[in-house]
């Protein structure tokens, strides 16, 4: 059965960062509702909104103190309620996201649970260790332990596997299990499309009792990730909540933030009888190069380019895999890294070109704002502006290095994920017309994309965008069957079939001119970035340069 989903080209939104209405330098939902004729216009068909839950905001919004409330920076449940219908009337379905695997510890669950050793809610967090002993050496993705001390001085610790102000959930407890459900029927009820199950595959651990092996086993935390990323009762705890929702609101797109999983488990984790997940976010598509690196001091945030063969073959194996059994999500860029246009792209032309490789793959699309607009990360100057203890080491250690603290900040800048949530650049008024008042997010805008400049520009960015999505939409680029033709490494050539309809996407690697044979009949450019010249099937792409040609 066809869902709308399966169709989906979808915009994220950072909803801080969108636009803001009550001058308070946050973005609101009342900025997005103002902004959905531009979303209209650019032609994507949902939005996923990074969480708009009341939050202490400790991770942006990640730390959820109540999930039936908006965050009073963001605006109201009415708001909430008009946007949702707005959208709706233009024809933009709304994904939310969805943080399932922890709660801020300002959650009145987890104040129960630490005032009192014996409440109820005791077990909705996961408690160990005795003594003020820790009971394992996993380390936290945030940095140090994900063990932090009871707060009520029982002796005990509990389990965070982000920051130590966001604490795990115990799915092992039904009554957990039964919490979230409830509480993500709340909303779909209202209305909304989809939920984006925010770092779903960490919710199952594994046995607490044991440490995970390193060298010299002295205890230091390390990122036990085999411990505690998709162990199998992730999907016998999901698949009940899964198969409730789909049952109760068949219409629900549920795409999981699976950041670690190979296309194995996304095969698992989408597979339409094994009822959980309808597409998954992962990460490895994004094979760095790390042969540049500066061994002196950390790597964590050197650039690094994109290792283009490797990401080849992470794609091709992904198109192929997933053929038949789910469509895979296509991005460049979110909230939890640098943008496209910082981390890739060396150029315009490049931003395009990769753009249009990626999404007219098979699949569904996710826009990061701005990225439409060629949008680069924000530049820091100071090491505040990151919130992350992971960059002071990474200074510390570049400052060992010989080099200056300012030079490590401009490379975390390009590299960080804070500087690439930098505000919408609407027009030339103050602050890019995102708020009267200074943004939340301090940081120096390094491009010129503004949305003024570029709505009515053809040759835009924007209005590139626009095409390609109008193309997007055609049955051959959502449904044709894919393969990808034999070429070096400086180019990534790749046929859509469906039928009779057939197109070649044909994009340079490259920073020189780059030839290859396509096959002949492939004449009507459909869509370019940068120069090429076709002749007798002898395609020459100028640098960076990319073109779809249909066959006549
Ligand atoms: C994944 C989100 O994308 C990221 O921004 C967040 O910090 C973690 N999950 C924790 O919720």
């Amino acid at each position: 059965m066809a869902h709308w989903y399966d169709h989906a080209i979808i915009y994220q939104i950072y909803p801080k960062s969108f636009q803001d209405t009550n001058n308070d330098g946050i973005g609101d939902l009342n900025g997005i509702r103002q902004r959905i004729p531009y979303l209209q216009k650019l032609g994507i068909n949902a939005i996923w909104l990074n969480p708009v839950f009341v939050s202490p905001q400790v991770d942006n919004g990640y730390d959820v103190s109540n999930y039936f409330a908006i965050d009073p920076a963001m605006g109201t449940m009415e708001d909430m309620n008009s946007l949702i219908e707005d959208c709706h009337k233009a024809g933009i379905h709304v994904i939310m996201d969805f943080v399932l695997n922890h709660t801020s510890n300002q959650h009145p669950w987890f104040q129960d649970a630490i005032s009192d050793p014996n409440s109820i809610y005791r077990d909705y967090y996961i408690f160990a260790g005795k003594d003020g002993k820790r009971p394992n050496n996993w380390g936290s993705f945030f940095g140090g332990s994900v063990w932090e001390e009871d707060p009520a001085g029982t002796g005990e610790f509990y389990f965070h596997l982000f920051d130590k102000k966001m604490p795990d959930l115990n799915w092992k407890n039904p009554e957990v299990r039964h919490s979230m459900l409830e509480i993500a029927e709340y909303w779909l009820e209202k209305g909304i499309d989809g939920l984006r199950l925010d770092a779903f595959i960490h919710i199952a651990k594994a046995d607490l009792r044991q440490n995970f092996p390193t060298e010299d086993g002295n205890g230091d935390p390390v990122v036990a990730e085999p411990f505690f990323a998709n162990l199998p009762q992730v999907q016998t705890w999901l698949r009940p909540f899964c198969e409730q929702i789909k049952q109760d609101y068949p219409e629900t797109l549920l795409l999981g933030e699976a950041a670690s999983a190979n296309v194995n488990l996304a095969v698992d984790y989408t597979e339409r009888r094994n009822h959980l997940m309808d597409s998954v976010v992962t990460f490895r598509y994004f094979t760095e190069d790390n042969s540049q690196v500066d061994k002196h001091y950390s790597d964590v945030y050197q650039p690094k380019t994109l290792d283009m063969t490797a990401f080849k073959q992470n794609q091709t194996v992904w198109q192929q895999t997933l053929a038949g059994i789910s469509y895979p999500t296509l991005y460049w860029s979110n909230h939890d890294m640098a943008r496209l246009r910082t981390r890739v792209a060396k150029n315009d032309i490049q931003a395009r070109s990769l753009a249009m490789l990626m999404y007219l793959q098979r699949g569904i699309p996710i826009i990061y704002y701005g990225e439409e607009l060629g949008m680069q990360n924000l530049q820091f100057d100071n090491e505040s502006q990151f919130s992350d203890q992971t960059v002071e080491a990474f200074i510390a250690s570049a400052k060992k290095a010989g080099l200056s603290k300012e030079e490590a900040i401009k490379m975390a800048s390009l590299v960080h994920k804070m500087p690439a949530r930098g505000p919408m650049p609407w027009n030339h008024d103050k602050n890019y017309g995102f708020s009267e008042a200074d943004s939340w997010i301090k940081g120096q805008k390094v491009d010129n994309c503004v949305v003024d400049d570029q709505i009515d520009d053809e040759r835009s960015s924007f209005n590139f965008y626009k095409r390609m999505l109008e193309l997007k939409q055609e049955d051959l680029f959502q449904d044709g069957d894919y393969y990808l033709l034999s070429t070096d490494k400086n180019s990534y050539v790749y046929q859509r079939d469906l039928g009779e309809k057939s197109a070649i996407v044909a994009s340079s690697l490259s920073d020189k001119e780059t030839a290859v044979v396509i096959p002949k009949g492939y004449e009507v450019e459909k869509l370019s970035a940068g120069d090429y010249q076709l002749n007798d099937g002898k395609l020459t792409l100028m640098p960076y340069s990319g073109v779809v040609l249909m066959k006549k």
